[in-house]
Order: C-alpha cells, then structure tokens, then sequence
C-alpha cells in the first residue's frame, strides 16, 4: 500500500487517542494538474493526475450525538454536536472535515442521528497547490459513507468536497481538485470533461514521468484572485450568449477565434481572463490527440503555452512560478512545465525525462535560488490510484 507508514502512524495514534481501533479507515491522494487551467468551472476539458502522496482519516462511530475530530499531525482535537456543525474561524483545517460532513447529509448533520470520532494524517505539502484539501475532502466522505452505510457515487462525492469548499472554506473552486483524487489511475492520466463530469484514463507511456517544483512562494485561493478570475469569465460568457447565434452557457462554448472575432464589448480585464480557459480547452484537445500519437514532446509544447497564457492573459502565476518555468525551458530533458492549479503560488509541474532528473533539479534550484536566496523544492511524482478505503 501507498503511504504505510502515515496509515500505521494514524491507526496507533487514533487507537492510543480514543482507546479503541477505527471502525473505518479511506485513502485520498493530492493531485497534479497537467494541462487546462482554471477550465473546470467553465465547464471546460483537463488533464490531471493523482499523485503518490495523500491523506488517511480514520473513524468509528460515537455512542451519541458528539463529534470528536483530531489533526493527527498537530493531535489537537475539536469537538462539538452534531447541530452545531459549521464553519469556525479557528483550527480552519475543520472545516474541510466537517464541512464534508455536513453536505453529506444534505446541510442537516442532525440527520446522522450519531456523532464519529474522527482522525486525519497525511503527507501532501501544504500550501503546495497539490490539493490537500480535496484529498481531506474525500478520504473524510469515503470513511463517513462506510460508517454511516451512505451510498454515493463519485461525482456525488465530488460535488460535496466542493460544496465544503464553498461554504466552509470560502474557496469557489471547481469540481478539478476532488475529482482527480478520486477517479486517479496508477501510471496515467485523468482527462475530465467537466460539463458531462466524465473522467478517462489516459495512458502516459513510457520514459517520461512528472516532476513537481515547489516554489516558496504562498499560494492561497481564498482571497479573493481566484474569485475575481471565475467571476470575469462568468461575466464574459454572459457576453458572448449575447453576440454569438449559438447557445453558450460557459466559456467552454466560445472557441478562441470567436474570441478574436466577438470580443468587442468586454472589457480589458475580461477579455484577457476569457481567453485563458478558451485557449486551455484547446490545448486540452490538442494534446489528447498527441498523447494518442505517443508525441509526448508535442505535449510538452502545450504545456509552456499554457504558462504563457497563465502569465500574460489570466495573471495567475508569479515571479516565483515564472523563474521555474523559464529554467526549465533550457533544459532539453524537460519537454513541458507550466503552474500547477489555482495559481498565485504554489507549484510548477514538469514534463521531463526521469533519467535526467537529478540534472533539472539542480539546475532549476540553482536558478531559483540565484533569484530568490532560497531552495525550491523538486520531486518526481508517480501518478497514482485514486481514493479508495482502505
Ligand atoms: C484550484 C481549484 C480547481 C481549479 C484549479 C485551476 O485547484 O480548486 O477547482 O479551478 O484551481 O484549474
């Protein structure tokens, strides 16, 4: 299994905490996001994957109406009843948990009838853009469904981890972060169409592998810039409803000649902002069908577009972010790089060949750490399978 040892440390640690073993134990991993940014909630195309690091939450269910969650890394616990779930100012990682809780039972956790006694660990690096927060989300839903006997699907499961984001955790994001942890496959790809929710394995073939830099620089979607982007391509698709004989409801219906074309009436700032998710459905597209070809180089390619695009028109990524992607253009072992997720931070994500890794990485650090003094971090990324219980 995945992870062993953050499993074996959770299980001893709930067992010594609450006296008792966990009655149910799930898996979520992280994820990387590959290609197509800030698409998902515009209905758009993306290539993900599910990343070799996760998180485990453990439960059993409690005798009355009493909630007892602990952050195994911190062992601090929260607790409450079940009426008062809702979203705290303080110990903000509850909220991803109860908030997960909460939309489990529709809004109404009083439903549950029972309390649970809850325990979280994981390995994701916070603070990363590799989603530690949709894979809380997931693992918290899986274990919660096995104690409660709840059936859902996956996209059910996603679309409540989202819900906990936008109503606990003050995040609108889109569906992308809980749906890679959750429908992720060992050795390959995820390509979501988020207007259908549908989600495809995709093979990587061989000799190329993934290699995330972790820049120092914070990355937090919760104040307002990743709003203001999903608002400005909202307003943009209400735009283009408006001049274009076709129905569009997301800017996944505009393609970008009919941006160049019909993008009179928008304004500056949205008009850069739209043609960002536009471009990236493109990209999403074409790369599929160099995937098919084997032509991971031509993938690549997309990917530095898709920086490009991040930086110039939705102004998402960083200085920071911008020095890794530029370091890595000059290094022929790395085919593509590109920020990873919302943006403003975070990490970049590599398309390279693995027996060069050492070479990029010392290459990338050195140029960071002549720009900023100090050292991002490098690590290839396996992709892997998705949630499950364990
Ligand atoms: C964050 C959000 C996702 C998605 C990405 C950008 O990770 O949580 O829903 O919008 O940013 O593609």
């Amino acid at each position: 299994m995945k992870n062993q040892a953050v499993y074996d440390e959770l299980v001893a640690k709930f067992e010594q905490h609450f006296g008792e073993k966990p009655a149910a134990v799930a898996y979520a991993p992280g994820r990387i996001e590959v290609l197509g940014n800030h698409t998902d909630y515009n209905e758009g195309y993306v290539f993900s994957a599910a990343i070799d690091k996760g998180t485990f939450f453990a439960v059993s269910p409690s005798e009355d109406d009493t909630v007892r969650l602990v952050a195994g890394d911190l062992m601090k616990e929260v607790s409450y009843k079940l009426a008062d779930c809702a979203k705290r100012d303080e110990d903000t990682w509850q909220n991803y948990v109860n908030g997960t809780f909460n939309w489990l039972f529709d809004g109404e956790p009083a439903k549950a009838g029972k309390g649970w006694k809850g325990m979280f660990l994981g390995n994701i690096p916070l603070g990363a853009g590799l989603s530690s927060s949709a894979a809380l989300e997931m693992c918290t839903a899986l274990a919660l469904c096995k104690i409660y006997g709840v059936w859902k699907d996956g996209v059910d499961l996603a679309k409540i981890g989202q819900k906990a984001e936008h109503t606990f955790a003050g995040c609108p994001c889109g569906l992308l972060d809980q749906a890679s942890s959750l429908f992720g496959k060992a050795g390959g790809l995820v390509k979501s169409d988020f207007r259908y929710c549908t989600f495809e394995n995709v093979n990587l073939g061989p000799s190329v592998a993934f290699m995330m830099v972790k820049s120092n620089a914070k990355h937090a979607l919760v104040d307002g810039a990743y709003a203001s982007r999903r608002q400005a391509c909202e307003d943009a698709a209400k735009h283009f409803a408006k001049v274009l004989r076709k129905p569009v409801t997301h800017l996944r219906d505009v393609s970008s000649a009919e941006w160049i074309l019909y993008r009179d009436g928008l304004d500056e700032i949205q008009a850069k902002r739209a043609i960002h998710p536009i471009g990236e459905d493109e990209r999403v597209l074409a790369g599929a069908a160099l995937l098919e070809k084997g032509d991971v180089k031509a993938f690549g390619a997309l990917m530095f577009d898709s920086h490009e695009s991040s930086r110039n028109w939705f102004e998402n990524s960083c200085p920071e972010l911008d020095t890794i992607v530029d370091s890595a253009k000059k290094i022929p072992e790395v085919y593509g790089a590109r920020l990873s997720g919302g943006g403003f931070g975070g990490s970049c994500c590599l398309l390279v060949d693995p027996s060069a890794a050492e070479k990029i990485a010392a290459t990338i650090t050195a140029d960071y750490k002549a720009a900023y003094g100090d050292e991002p971090t490098c690590a290839l990324i396996e992709p892997s399978e998705g949630a499950h219980l364990v």
